[in-house]
């Protein structure tokens, strides 16, 4: 049986008060105040539609949130996104692309920010985003397809720009029918809950901007990864600036990857939209649904409590991040053991109850989210007054830390317990493949413990982290040690040949394509269509998902042949982008990439010639593969000593 909450003061709530629970203030009612009585359960009345709120008995006058009419009470024309990072960026660039006629708005307080998504040069890399932007930020030309219709030829119209990026944070909330906000929501650093907490400051400001200068009815959207109740302290922030105005707020939790964002944008398992049991609180999640249905069959739009909503995404987060250190814990009886913990994650996976997805045993999960979210997680349920619920998901967190903590020793206790007068090389920084996402990654951990054993050098190459960003990540260390060169020994080089030159060990620390010595998967070079994977019809033509070879300059040796990247826009479409914006003579970011030897668009599927290295390493080649990237024969045959994680040692 559905129950969608009410929150707080309850402004056009359908139902009674008296027998409906508000939201108490108090967090550890809320766990009584939404158990729903087992009598009231009805299993046999099974909704007809996947994730569709039923009505219950209370809610009969509630108007169907999947309901296009229902949309239409809410006009929507313009949409305000508040925070240009790596959700709002994709996020508002989907929406605008598959809405022309709505106009979007990125907003943000960092100006630098702003000027990279005006520019060539987007400030994220996401497969497929460039294109995506390009089309609802610049526009595209008319243009006449030969021979489409049985009368000639079909003409397309023109598109007009409707994706905006702007600091005018105030001037857009003013005009703005809906709210997304998708700022950051960091673990708290100092103060109560200080380490798991999570740091609410930018969601307030955002909400404080809005409170002051949004138009009465204005929605807002939680896109951020919040607590439970958070939508309460929305509410309550509204009620304080502008008593007695609505102010619908729902729950729309994203559940995108970095390195797939596109994709997964493009292509959402579901689309979950909290909101409260009100007419009010209804109509504004009908109008998100309609906004999502442009692309998106409604069957995969489901809508729930926002409570649930709230929670759903920690869970979701939890869950995976604890698949990931279920394999790792199993990785390390592995080593023990001669077993392979590959051979396990693919014959575990094979149960169609547990699946193959995230069962890759490595470094552990790294990024800016599993952590901080599960840590939201302990610090609620321990807020709850459930200790063992707070102690079960902590285990995760150590479980993780173990595993790169073990990684790094073990490396140490190969190279002689020393790393004094010896260069580490390190492939890979970013938490993953597929992103230049330099936030907390598991190589951040991994270099701390290296450098307490005062190593000569560390040289580290990724293909898109910039060096930047790796430094300020590696700033974190400097209270401890010097670390970046030229007072401490972390170097960053634009190529993975000169990082492993005269190495005494290679560490690969992200699984980036290009580490690989066996040969890629080819994609297919078949058109895969949004159409083909889905039951709804596709609007536009704007959703295939076509092979397209992107500028690549390879700094060294060899040169096989390249992996085509996806490009979510079907061939025609390219052809009708408009011109992008120039970059001015003094462009700091062309230079940069010219004089490092890479285009703006860096090819990171190529694999490296690790015959080549190996005529450059220091004897005995020791190979330490973190992520289980590497295929041990090809390189035991080539000299290299290989040590891999959820592997007993060879030596
Ligand atoms: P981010 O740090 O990349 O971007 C947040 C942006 O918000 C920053 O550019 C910041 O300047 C801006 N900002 C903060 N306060 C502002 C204000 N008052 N006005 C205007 N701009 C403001 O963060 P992100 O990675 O995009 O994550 C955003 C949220 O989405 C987080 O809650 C995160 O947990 C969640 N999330 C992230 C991912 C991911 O893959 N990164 C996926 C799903 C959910
Ligand atoms: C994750 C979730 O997958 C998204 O659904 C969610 O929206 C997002 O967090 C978020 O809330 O920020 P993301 O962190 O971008 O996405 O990337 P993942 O693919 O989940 O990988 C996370 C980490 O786990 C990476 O370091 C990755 O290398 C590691 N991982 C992943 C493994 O070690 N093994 C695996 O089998 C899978």
């Amino acid at each position: 049986m559905y129950h969608t909450p009410s929150l707080g003061r309850s402004d056009d709530s359908a139902v009674d008060s008296s027998s409906v629970p508000g939201t108490p203030s108090d967090m550890s009612m809320f766990a009584q105040a939404y158990s729903i009585p087992a009598d009231s359960l009805d299993m046999g009345a099974l909704p007809e539609r996947v994730g569709t709120p039923q009505p219950s008995r209370y809610h009969m006058a509630l108007p169907d949130i999947l309901h296009p009419e229902t949309a239409s009470s809410v006009p929507i024309r313009t949409i305000c996104c508040i925070g240009a990072g790596y959700v709002g960026g994709p996020t508002a660039a989907v929406i605008a692309l598959h809405n022309p006629h709505i106009r979007v708005v990125v907003v943000d307080r960092d100006q630098r920010r702003i000027d990279a998504w005006k520019s060539r040069h987007l400030p994220i890399h996401e497969p497929g985003l460039e294109d995506v932007v390009r089309i609802a930020r610049d526009g595209a030309a008319e243009t006449r397809r030969r021979g489409d219709s049985p009368t000639g030829d079909t003409m397309d119209a023109a598109r007009q720009p409707n994706l905006f990026f702007s600091t005018a944070c105030i001037e857009t909330i003013k005009i703005a029918d809906m709210c997304l906000i998708s700022v950051n929501t960091p673990t708290k650093t100092r103060g109560v809950g200080a380490g798991r907490a999570t740091d609410m400051a930018a969601l307030e400001g955002a909400c404080r901007d809005i409170a002051m200068h949004a138009k009465a009815g204005c929605v807002l959207v939680e896109k951020s990864t919040v607590p439970c109740k958070t939508g309460q302290l929305i509410k309550d922030i509204m009620e304080a600036h502008r008593p007695g105005v609505v102010f619908p707020v729902l729950s729309n939790p994203e559940f995108l990857s970095e390195g797939t964002a596109i994709r997964d944008l493009m292509q959402p398992d579901r689309v979950v939209i909290g909101c409260e049991s009100t007419i009010s609180g209804h109509r504004a999640a009908a109008a998100l649904a309609n906004l999502y249905a442009a692309w998106v069959p409604r069957s995969r739009i489901a809508p729930i409590g926002i409570w649930s909503s709230e929670l759903c995404k920690l869970a979701a987060n939890a869950m995976l991040a604890q698949r990931i250190s279920s394999i790792n814990s199993i990785s390390a009886i592995c080593e023990r053991t001669d077993a392979d913990v590959g051979e396990i994650a693919k014959s575990i996976g094979l149960d169609p109850r547990i699946g193959p997805q995230f069962l890759k045993a490595g470094l552990g999960f790294g990024g800016s989210c599993f952590r901080k979210d599960i840590a939201s997680l302990t610090y609620l349920a321990e807020s709850l007054g459930l200790p063992e619920v707070a102690a079960y998901w902590q285990q995760v967190l150590t479980m993780n830390d173990f595993q790169r903590d073990r990684f790094a020793r073990h490396v140490i206790a190969t190279l002689n317990n020393s790393l004094r007068g010896k260069k580490v090389a390190i492939l890979g920084y970013a938490f993953k493949k597929n992103t230049g996402d330099a936030r907390e990654s598991p190589a951040l951990d991994v270099i701390r413990i290296l450098l307490e054993e005062g190593p000569k050098s560390i040289t580290i190459y990724d293909p898109l982290c910039s060096e930047a960003d790796i430094k300020r990540e590696l700033s974190v260390l400097e209270r401890d040690y010097a670390v970046s060169m030229p007072s401490g020994p972390v170097e960053v080089v634009s190529d993975p040949y000169t990082a492993c030159a005269n190495s005494n060990a290679v560490l690969i620390l992200t699984d980036w394509d290009m580490f690989k010595n066996s040969k890629p998967v080819t994609q297919s070079s078949k058109p895969v269509t949004i159409a083909q994977t889905y039951d709804g019809a596709t609007p536009t033509d704007v959703l295939h998902l076509t092979p397209r070879i992107e500028r690549v300059t390879i700094n060294k040796p060899p040169t096989p042949p390249r992996t085509p990247k996806l490009s979510p826009l079907a061939p025609e479409l390219n052809t009708r982008l408009l011109p992008e914006p120039s970059c001015p003579a003094d462009c700091t970011v062309c230079r940069s990439s010219s004089s490092a030897g890479m285009s703006a668009e860096t090819d990171t599927t190529t694999p490296i010639d690790w015959a080549t290295i190996s005529k450059t390493v220091r004897e005995p080649r020791w190979v330490f593969d973190g992520r289980g990237v590497l295929d041990a024969r090809a390189m035991v045959g080539m000299g290299f000593r290989l040590e891999t994680l959820g592997r007993a040692s060879m030596y």
